[in-house]
């Protein structure tokens, strides 16, 4: 049966799930200075995670895939999900390690975000835990490029036989954030590649252009490669076509909080393209998406 525009999709996101400390500033801290918050909390984060919530906020059906630490942090995180409608049910609960954290210091100046992040001993999620997983439950399965990318190419690999079995296709994309050069490796592997502004400067790029010209070489035959670049907005092109697509940022009346701009381009990004609209209109979604959330504390508000 073919899904009408106003079904609900189902995602999975696998990735990264921590807290983050959000502290919002006056304005960015002097080295070995003593500094009051104008305002503090806690957040659910991780790349993975808040794709899960932008998601869900946009009204799709959406469960996480991550693995979790049995520590202080766990009713947290367990009742935030709940709160989002994020399912959490076949995240693997480890114990005996540490719940990874994140310091955010968010400027009130310009919403700039700075983050200190530490992940003592959680370990990475296996390709034999991904393995157990019911994939006809899903639609599309989103992936963050995490250090383990084996256990990540293994996973897409199960995809790919799924894939192959039943008439059912499971769509994937890969987000290609941090800078690690091993991340790389995971380019040829699903239908929809992101590449952050981080990313392909630590690989020499210094224009979205050129990134996007760079991935474009190494991705699958008719893939998608996607390039958000702050505020630059956003560049993208399938594999095997000629046009290169940009959107322009969408700028807030204040820009308050970007943290999570780019998992909110993303997340409203692979939304827009499940619903199959063309590259140029997701692109532009996703900047209008991730523009507000730049306006906004936190996710609530996305619709
Ligand atoms: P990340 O959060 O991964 O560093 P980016 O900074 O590249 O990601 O931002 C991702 C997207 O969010 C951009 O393509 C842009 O559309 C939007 N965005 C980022 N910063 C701003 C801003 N200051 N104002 C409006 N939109 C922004
Ligand atoms: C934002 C984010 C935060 C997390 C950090 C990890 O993109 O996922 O939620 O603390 O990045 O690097």
């Amino acid at each position: 049966m073919s899904q009408g525009p106003m079904e609900k999709k189902n995602f999975l996101c696998v990735g990264l799930i921590c807290v983050d400390i959000m502290n919002h500033v006056e304005k960015f801290p002097t080295e070995d200075s003593d500094n009051r918050a104008s305002d503090q909390y806690w957040q659910r984060g991780g790349n993975a995670s808040n794709n899960c919530t932008v998601l869900s906020l946009l009204g799709e059906n959406v469960s996480i895939f991550g693995t979790i630490a049995n520590s202080n942090e766990l009713g947290f995180l367990q009742d935030d999900f709940k709160k989002y409608n994020i399912s959490f049910n076949n995240c693997p609960i480890k114990e005996n390690v540490t719940c990874p954290l994140s310091i955010a210091i968010v400027n009130k100046q310009n919403g700039s975000r700075t983050i200190i992040h530490h992940n003592r001993n959680l370990p990475e999620l296996t390709s034999d835990e991904f393995s157990k997983l019911d994939l006809k439950n899903f639609d599309w399965i989103h992936f963050e490029g995490r250090p383990s990318v084996d256990e990540i190419s293994g996973m897409l690999q199960i995809i790919d036989t799924f894939n192959e079995k039943y008439d059912k296709k499971i769509r994937t994309s890969v987000e290609l954030e941090k800078k690690r050069e091993t991340l790389k490796l995971l380019a040829d592997r699903a239908d929809v590649i992101f590449v952050s502004k981080g990313h392909a400067s630590m690989l020499g790029y210094n224009k979205k252009e050129d990134a996007l010209l760079h991935y474009l070489k190494k991705c699958r035959p008719k893939a998608t490669v996607i390039v958000p670049w702050a505020e630059e907005g956003a560049v993208g092109q399938v594999q095997g076509q000629d046009q290169m697509f940009h959107s322009p940022c969408f700028s807030p009346d204040k820009v308050i909080d970007t943290l999570g701009a780019g998992d909110t381009f993303v997340a409203s990004c692979i939304q827009a393209l499940s619903r199959d609209l063309p590259l140029a209109h997701a692109l532009k979604i996703a900047c209008k998406v991730a523009g507000f959330k730049c306006g906004i504390k936190g996710y609530d508000g996305i619709s």
